[in-house]
């Protein structure tokens, strides 16, 4: 690694140390990681590539925000009891099992991939 770019990465982690917020800090993405290649791999991950879904149906949530991908997955378990509820056949059955700390690990795992559905400065 050239100085250049160790400058760059010094630079880029302090910035984002600066802008993680509380939320972010609560999911534990080593953790997430090994139940997404458990779990969710078979359909948002075709050959371990996480921009890659299996159907063009089943969106792809590399690089995904934190928070959209808590609050998605919060939905999806609270089914249509409530307005901000999700209801969805396939997602409903992945999410029953997950406790609210599953989740957080993995939308920390999630949002620290690269993918071009968030920007990154
Ligand atoms: C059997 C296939 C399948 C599996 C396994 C699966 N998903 Fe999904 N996922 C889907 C489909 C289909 C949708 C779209 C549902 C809809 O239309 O709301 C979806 C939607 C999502 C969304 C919403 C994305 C967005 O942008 O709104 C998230 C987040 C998500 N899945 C995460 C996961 C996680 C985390 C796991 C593992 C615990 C997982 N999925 C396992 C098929 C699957």
């Amino acid at each position: 690694m050239s100085a250049r770019n160790l400058f760059a990465g010094v630079v880029a982690l302090t910035f984002l140390a600066a802008v993680q917020t509380d939320a972010q800090a609560r999911g534990n993405a080593e953790r997430g990681k090994q139940k997404a290649e458990q779990v969710c791999a078979a359909c948002h991950a075709v050959g371990g590539d996480w921009n890659k879904p299996l159907q063009p149906e089943y969106p792809r949530i590399a690089g995904q925000h934190y928070d959209y991908l808590v609050t998605a997955l919060m939905a999806y378990k609270q089914g249509d009891k409530s307005l901000v509820g999700r209801k969805n056949a396939i997602m409903a059955g992945q999410v029953t099992a997950l406790s609210k700390q599953d989740i957080e690990d993995l939308s920390a795992f999630f949002a620290a991939m690269p993918g071009s559905l968030s920007m990154r400065r």
